[in-house]
C-alpha cells in the first residue's frame, strides 16, 4: 500500500486544537485536489472519527475561506488512542481500555485510502504508529501551540499563542502600574516554557518562569523588592502552568485517566502569588490565560506555515515517501522519520539564546 500512487487521501486533525489548522488542511486539501486530482476526506474529531467510521468527502468548496478561521473545521479529540481506546469504567471506577486499532485498518479499507495526513502533536505521531506498521502511509503535520515536537524549529500555532499571551500581558502592565502591584500571568504550554519565554520577553515581562528552570521564592522576592527601591513599584510575572519551585513539582489542575496524557496543569501562578505576597507583602494577583491564547484566529505567520507545510506534505506523498513527519529546520520545509517523534518532548534548553538575550535586558528567571 505505501508506494502505490495516492489517489484516496484521508486528512484528521487530533488533539488539542490551535490556530493554524484550517490553514493547513486547506493547504493539503487544494493542493491534492488542484495539482494531482487526489480525492480528499476529511476524518472527523481526530482518530475518534476513524475509531467510528465518520469519514466524509472534502471538495475544494469545503476548505474555501478558512484560512482565516481558529480551530478545526473536521473537529479533534486529545482522548481518542486507537491502540488504547476508553471504552468504560470497571467495578472499581477505573477506565476499561481496548485496542481498537483493527476497526480503523477496516474503516481506511472500506474509504479506500491510500494514505493519511495526519495533523497533531506528539501524541497524534504517536497515535499514528500502529498504521505505520500495518503498511498505511502516514504523514504527519506538526501542529502543537506548545512547540514541544521532537524535530521540528516550529510548531504552526504557536506563533498566534504567543502574540495572544503578549497582548494579554501589555494589558495587564496598566494595572500593575496603577497599583504597584505584582501581577502574574500564567501561559499553557505543559511542561515546556517555549510560550512563557517569547510571550514573557516579548512584553517585557520582569519574571518569566519556565518549568525548565525551577524558581527560587527569594530570589523573585528580592527581584521584586529591589525593583520597588529604585522607583519600580511593580513587576510583572510571565509564569509557565509548567513551571515549579525548586525541590517543587508542578501543580496539577485536573487528571483525565482516560486520555493519552492524562495531567492537566494548572494553578502554579495563584500559588506563586499567595507566595510573593506573604514574603514581600506586596499586593498580588494572578491571571491565567489558558485557552485564550489557543483560539481566536492564526496570525499571518501561521497561516503561511501552515500552508508550506500543507504542500509539502502533498508533495511527499506524490513522491513516494512514506512515514514522514514535515518540519521547519534553520529556515527550510523538510521532513523527517515520523517514528523519529513518537514519546518526546522538545524543551527549551537552559542556554537558549533568547534566555540569554532577556537576561542581559535585567529580566529575572528566578534564578
Ligand atoms: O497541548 C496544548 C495544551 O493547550 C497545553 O498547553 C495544555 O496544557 C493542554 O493542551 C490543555 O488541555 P485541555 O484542552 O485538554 O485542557
Amino acid at each position: 500500500m505505501a508506494t502505490r500512487p495516492v489517489r484516496r487521501l484521508g486528512i484528521l486533525t487530533g488533539g488539542g486544537d490551535c490556530p493554524g489548522l484550517n490553514a493547513v488542511i486547506r493547504a493539503v486539501a487544494k493542493t491534492a485536489i488542484y495539482q494531482h486530482e487526489i480525492e480528499v476526506f476529511g476524518i472527523e474529531d481526530g482518530f475518534l472519527g476513524l475509531i467510528e467510521n465518520r469519514i466524509r468527502r472534502l471538495h475544494s468548496a469545503d476548505v474555501s475561506n478558512i484560512i482565516t478561521l481558529g480551530g478545526t473545521i473536521l473537529g479533534s479529540s486529545n482522548k481518542a488512542d486507537p491502540a488504547r481506546f476508553p471504552t468504560g469504567y470497571n467495578e472499581a471506577g477505573e477506565p476499561v481500555f481496548k485496542d481498537v486499532t483493527g476497526d480503523c485498518l477496516r474503516h481506511i479499507e472500506e474509504h479506500k485510502l491510500d494514505a493519511l495526513c495526519l495533523i497533531g502533536g506528539d501524541g497524534t505521531m504517536t497515535g499514528a504508529q500502529p498504521f505505520i506498521d500495518a503498511g498505511i502511509n502516514c504523514i504527519g503535520l506538526p501542529k502543537t501551540i506548545d512547540n514541544d515536537l521532537e524535530g521540528t524549529d516550529i510548531t504552526f500555532g504557536f506563533s498566534t499563542a504567543v502574540q495572544t499571551a503578549t497582548e494579554a500581558i501589555d494589558r495587564v502592565h496598566t494595572t500593575a502600574q496603577s497599583h504597584h502591584r505584582v501581577m502574574i500571568v500564567e501561559v499553557m504550554g505543559r511542561n515546556a516554557g517555549w510560550i512563557a519565554l517569547y510571550a514573557g520577553a516579548a512584553s517585557g515581562s520582569d519574571v518569566i518562569l519556565l518549568p525548565e528552570i525551577p524558581y527560587s521564592l527569594e530570589a523573585i522576592c528580592d527581584f521584586a523588592r529591589f525593583r520597588g527601591k529604585h522607583g519600580k513599584r511593580f513587576s510583572i510575572v510571565c509564569i509557565a502552568e509548567g513551571a515549579k519551585p525548586e525541590g517543587g513539582r508542578p501543580v496539577v489542575s485536573r487528571i483525565d485517566p482516560t486520555s493519552p496524557d492524562p495531567i492537566r496543569l494548572g494553578g502554579i501562578g495563584e500559588r506563586l502569588a499567595d507566595d510573593i505576597e506573604r514574603c514581600t507583602g506586596i499586593e498580588t494577583r494572578a491571571i491565567v490565560l489558558g485557552h485564550v491564547i489557543r483560539g481566536g484566529t492564526p496570525i499571518a505567520f501561521d497561516r503561511v506555515l501552515g500552508t508550506r507545510f500543507g504542500y509539502h506534505a502533498v508533495h511527499l506523498l506524490t513522491t513516494g515517501a512514506t512515514s514522514r513527519m514535515v518540519v521547519m529546520r534553520n529556515g527550510e520545509v523538510t521532513d523527517i522519520d515520523i517514528r523519529a517523534v513518537a514519546n518526546k518532548q522538545r524543551l527549551v534548553p537552559r542556554d537558549h539564546q533568547l534566555i540569554e538575550a532577556a537576561k542581559s535586558v535585567g529580566t529575572c528567571f528566578g534564578e
